[in-house]
């Protein structure tokens, strides 16, 4: 069976207007901006409206990438979500966007991968198109980390804000589009980053909140060595599949979760950081949105242009991993 390029074919981006900067979390817990920056990179980061939830972010996200790909909503064969901050548990935040939108003959749902999501959702919904079954996916990574983050813990309530970003992928001339994907997961490693509260192993309670189970837990340092050794082997595998070299790279676009970890992942590839996007300065980790949003960001400051060989990589809670090659 001959399999149909599929790529990019518009990008969008939504972030909240609110601002939560290092100094407001100076009054806030134990910290300064001198620490975050240096540790994290991170200046500040954005916070949904009390009104806002993920579908909110999504459609905002959706309708600039819509518009960039030049199609409307009653077009959409499939919406997938990429979040772990699902408006409710179900339904879905991805059928809950396909009312507000009205993509009335779009398949929808949410898919769980962390921060690693958007990537997960990219290889699932190019399966479809690929194969002919669906002309138009709109593939989504949003999360409201605000919601799930302790602001009394200062080892977590640095790092988190909201966003979404959004791509319509469809057909793309030969040559161009998904060149290759790498997706992993390693269940061992889900106690480091978790949610315990509100599933069926811990339904909600007074219990539960009183020991702080709906809010992200996370070994960072743990998490922190996991993302340096994955990101770098995660894009060198997308890259074999590839068939590239690292020396191919025209841009990279990592999961925005710690400079640092950014940084080692450049050096991994022999890389300069003219050859990155970076926005975490401003949003920090958004989670399933931070690849995505910096994915319409490159586009937007027209940072790739036809041909550019991008690669995607990030990791997150399962923990996860996912990479993939794209020609622009
Ligand atoms: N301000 C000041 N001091 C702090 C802060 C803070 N905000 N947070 C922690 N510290 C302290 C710690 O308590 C510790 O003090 P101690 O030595 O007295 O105990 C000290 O700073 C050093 O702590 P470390 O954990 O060693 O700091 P580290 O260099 O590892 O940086 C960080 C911490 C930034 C969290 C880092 O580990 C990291 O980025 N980890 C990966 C996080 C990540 O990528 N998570 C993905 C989650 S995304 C998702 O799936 C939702």
């Amino acid at each position: 069976m001959k399999l149909i390029p599929v790529g990019v074919l518009g990008a969008g981006k939504y972030v909240p207007d609110r601002i939560l900067t290092n100094k407001e979390l100076e009054t806030m817990v134990d910290t300064n901006d001198e620490w975050i920056v240096s540790r994290t990179g991170i200046k500040e980061r954005r916070i949904a409206a009390d009104h806002q939830a993920t579908s909110d972010l999504c459609l905002e996200a959706a309708q600039i990438a819509l518009t960039n790909a030049g199609i409307t909503a009653d077009q959409l064969d499939l919406i997938i979500v990429a979040t772990v901050t699902p408006d409710m548990p179900f339904p879905s935040t991805a059928c809950i966007l396909q009312e507000k939108m009205g993509a009335k003959k779009a398949a929808a749902f949410d898919l769980s991968a962390a921060c690693s999501g958007f990537i997960y959702g990219l290889a699932n919904a190019s399966n479809f198109i690929a194969t002919g079954t669906y002309q138009y996916a709109l593939v989504i990574g949003a999360d409201c980390l605000s919601r799930i983050t302790d602001y009394t813990d200062r080892n977590t309530c640095i790092l988190f804000g909201d966003g979404a970003g959004a791509v319509v992928i469809g057909a793309v001339p030969e040559g161009r589009g998904f060149r290759s994907f790498e997706l992993g997961a390693d269940g061992t490693g889900g106690p480091l980053l978790k949610l315990e509260g509100g599933g069926s192993r811990n339904p909600a309670s007074p219990a539960t909140l009183d020991s702080r189970l709906h809010y992200i837990y996370m070994a960072g340092a743990e998490v922190f060595k996991f993302a340096v050794r994955i990101m770098g082997n995660a894009a060198d595998e997308a890259l074999r599949k590839a068939g590239m070299e690292k020396e191919d790279i025209d841009l990279l676009i990592p999961h925005q979760a710690n400079i640092r970890i950014i940084q080692s992942s450049l050096s991994k590839l022999h890389l300069n950081e003219d050859k990155c996007m970076i926005n975490l300065d401003k949003y920090g980790n958004m989670s399933a949105a931070s690849i995505p949003v910096a994915l319409a960001e490159a586009a937007e400051q027209g940072r790739v242009k036809e041909g550019d060989k991008l690669v995607l990589v990030g990791f997150g809670g399962g923990l996860t991993w996912g990479a993939s090659v794209l020609v622009w």
